[in-house]
């Protein structure tokens, strides 16, 4: 059970140009403040080296790299919050899931951007965005809890760890 008031985040997929809505490494830096650090990682260095400059001064260190891999390797503390926002792949993004999960502890999330489902969590077929295709699938297999949510963008999903 997460108890620390400290928050450990990452985040699969930085800021790779500024016409995106999203910005999630700066909201993500902005929330945490002072009170924990986010980790972003990619595997394009032209959209790490913008994003660094987007949230320069903020809590928030880059990884070049898949994320899955960083995620199979992470050694640091328990990742309250995860944001899988990398590849429109289903595949790739289950990959990041469940190399995430075990290190996400009781009372941690995993989120999934552009989750390309039906509000029941099954694929949309029509849909462009499709991150979230495998995820309630592997959220099942692990014990996870699938939430739809109606974000602004179109769908995304919550994963709880309960
Ligand atoms: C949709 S953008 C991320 C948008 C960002 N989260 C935001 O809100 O502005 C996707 C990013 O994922 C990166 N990417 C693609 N495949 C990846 C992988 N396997 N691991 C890590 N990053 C990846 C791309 O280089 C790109 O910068």
């Amino acid at each position: 059970m997460r108890t620390s008031p400290w928050t450990t985040a990452v985040e699969t997929g930085t800021i790779r140009n500024l016409d995106e809505p999203t910005m999630s490494t700066q909201r993500l830096a902005r929330g945490l403040g002072r009170r924990g650090v986010l980790w972003s990682v990619d595997t394009s260095l032209d959209a790490i080296l913008l994003s660094r400059s987007v949230v320069a001064g903020g809590p928030v260190r880059f990884h070049l790299g898949p994320g899955a891999g960083f995620l199979r390797g992470w050694g640091g503390p328990p990742i309250d919050f995860l944001l899988l926002d990398s590849a429109n792949d289903p595949d790739t993004i289950l990959e990041e899931f469940l190399a995430g999960w075990p290190h996400v502890p009781r009372g941690g999330v995993v989120f999934v951007d552009d989750a390309g489902v039906f509000p029941d969590g099954t694929p949309d077929p029509k849909s462009l965005p499709r991150k979230g295709h495998r995820i309630p699938g592997g959220a099942a297999a692990v014990g996870g809890r699938v939430v739809v949510l109606d974000g602004p963008r179109g769908p995304q999903i919550a994963v709880w760890k309960d």
